[in-house]
């Protein structure tokens, strides 16, 4: 692809730009006080960017389809599959269906200090959820599912509130979590139920 001219182009445009922001007239007092308010945004924004990078922030980003018609009978999702769940490195992976107006299941356990990744869907309309105390704050769109790795600070309960406008009952959605001193906790024992991957 021929380049060079697009490149001379852009450099002309560039220095004309430059000349035509030299040739306004500021008034020196302005100019200082310009460069002191975008001193000020930079510094908050890196200060934004190294939080973020430090406390490992960042928007959640796994793109996963689902269909939310058929969700029951997903391998995934359906209803013998939500709640808690570990594998067998100790990793604990919750499933949770967002409808109106709950949250499916209604109620679980979670160890405190524990790394803990959700993975939400929605059966119906668009809805949000967050967790007070926690980075959990994503929306759960229809077609997708929403995965968050969260840690609870310490044992209590938690509310789980729905953030988006859904519908009238919007405001009545929520239910909650259980979290447990992580010492106390133990992993639900899975039984051999039936609609599970392995029995279809
Ligand atoms: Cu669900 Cu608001």
């Amino acid at each position: 692809m021929e380049t060079g001219p697009i490149k001379q182009k852009l450099e002309q445009q560039w220095q004309d730009l430059s000349l035509q922001l030299r040739a306004i007239p500021i008034n020196p007092l302005e100019r200082k006080w310009a460069t002191i308010a975008l001193l000020i945004a930079a510094l908050f924004i890196g200060i934004i960017m190294i939080d973020a990078l430090v406390h490992g922030i960042n928007a959640p980003s796994n793109v996963e389809t689902i269909d939310s018609a058929r969700l029951h009978l997903s391998e995934e999702f359906a209803e013998d599959n939500l709640g808690v769940q570990t594998d067998g490195s100790g990793l604990i992976t919750v499933r949770m269906v967002a409808g109106r107006y709950s949250f499916f299941p209604k109620h679980i356990d979670v160890p405190a200090e524990t790394p803990v990744t959700f993975r939400w869907v929605s059966l119906d309309v668009l809805h949000g959820v967050h967790i007070p105390m926690t980075n959990m704050s994503t929306m759960i769109v229809p077609g997708y599912v929403a995965q968050v790795t969260t840690t609870f600070p310490k044992p209590g309960d938690y509310p789980v509130l729905c953030n988006e406008y859904c519908g009238l009952g919007h405001n009545h959605m929520w239910s909650n979590i259980s979290v447990i001193a992580k010492e106390d906790w133990a992993a639900p024992v899975k039984s051999a139920i039936a609609g599970g991957p392995e029995n279809e």
